[in-house]
């Protein structure tokens, strides 16, 4: 596949996680609608839909074809889009602009911003709560199926609920808030930050969500612990790859193609990969990172052709 191919399947892939996420969108009525549609205002900006694409190419590299991916997939994004939203906020990076459009803080107000962010997290998990409810039902007593089906059923709901547990560990205080605790904390210090702490930083704010994109994938497809495991390390990776190149992009990117502000890291005094390591050195770091990425990968059986192409795009991502 030549890199127009790639592009051309990446643009029809996008296209479809997004056909799929939006589905599951709240209907902005009621007396709560400002916080509905201050939800589906940062949600349907756009992005790169990069976790719910790495969700869903994961579940089928391991066999998966069902449709129980497919709320992990809207939650997933819900989840990210939250992070989002809080991380613009006066409070933390104190940014305007995101996806291309005024962030939700800048047109709903704050107090509407923290809302829509901890409704896009809320939602998320009755998204995912509501998918096992419908699998379980499929296991009462009072349930039509055979004993094949049921059987189908109760491993189904056993993935779905180690899925559920899955993205709360890594979106919460050992996965992104503590990433996002120990970034905003490192502001204001003084001393150079150590690498290791950097390393929390970039592991822990970026890498556990991706990581939960791509472990919920395997887990729903059935795959079994090694290869979970596999999958969490070459997340990691690409996680870590991710993160050093956006603090590449928020010094030497362009904004109008980026849609959000650069030199926010520079206003907020924030120390990046980038001010410790130098450009030369993190452009070199994402490429080694991305590459064991892709061989991790390798050594797992099923087809990752367009995943391997989509770490390497990565390297050189302009937005
Ligand atoms: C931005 O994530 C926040 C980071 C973790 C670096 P993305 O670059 O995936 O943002 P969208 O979803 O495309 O807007
Ligand atoms: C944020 O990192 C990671 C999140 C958990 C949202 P940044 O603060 O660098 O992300 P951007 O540059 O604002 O997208
Ligand atoms: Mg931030
Ligand atoms: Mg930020
Ligand atoms: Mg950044």
């Amino acid at each position: 596949m030549d890199e127009l191919q790639f592009q051309e399947l990446l643009r029809q892939k996008t296209e479809a996680v997004e056909m799929i996420i939006k589905r599951y969108l709240p209907e902005e009525t009621g007396y709560q609608k400002t916080v509905l549609e201050a939800m589906n205002y940062s949600f349907l900006a756009g992005g790169k839909r990069l976790r719910p694409l790495l969700m869903q190419e994961t579940y089928r590299m391991f066999g998966g074809q069902d449709r129980v991916i497919e709320p992990f997939m809207a939650a997933m994004e819900m989840i990210h889009t939250y992070s989002l939203v809080h991380d613009d906020l006066p409070a933390m990076d104190n940014d305007e602009y995101r996806r291309g459009r005024e962030t939700t803080w800048k047109v709903y107000g704050e107090g509407m911003g923290i809302l829509a962010g901890d409704a896009l997290l809320n939602f998320a998990f009755e998204t995912m709560i509501n998918e096992l409810v419908q699998v379980q039902a499929g296991l009462s007593p009072r349930s039509s199926g055979s004993a094949e089906d049921i059987k189908v059923a109760f491993e189904q709901a056993r993935a779905v609920a180690r899925a559920i547990s899955v993205m709360a560990g890594k979106a919460g205080i050992y996965g992104m808030i503590g990433g996002q605790t120990a970034d905003v904390e490192a502001e204001g210090q003084k001393k150079d930050l150590t690498m290791e702490q950097l390393l929390f930083i970039h592991e822990h704010k970026t890498a556990a969500l991706i990581q939960a994109a791509m472990m919920v994938g395997a887990i729903l497809a059935g795959a079994d612990v090694e290869e979970i495991e596999n999958i969490e390390k070459c997340a990691y990776n690409i996680g870590i790859a991710f993160q050093i190149q956006d603090d590449i992009l928020d010094v030497v990117g362009d904004s109008k193609e980026l849609g959000k502000t650069v030199g926010s890291d520079e206003q907020n005094h924030k120390q990046t990969y980038v001010t410790i390591k130098g450009v030369e050195q993190s452009v070199g770091d994402v490429e080694s990172l991305s590459k064991e990425a892709v061989e991790i990968l390798r050594g797992i059986s099923g087809d990752h052709t367009f995943l391997e192409q989509l770490i390497l795009m990565l390297i050189h991502r302009r937005k």
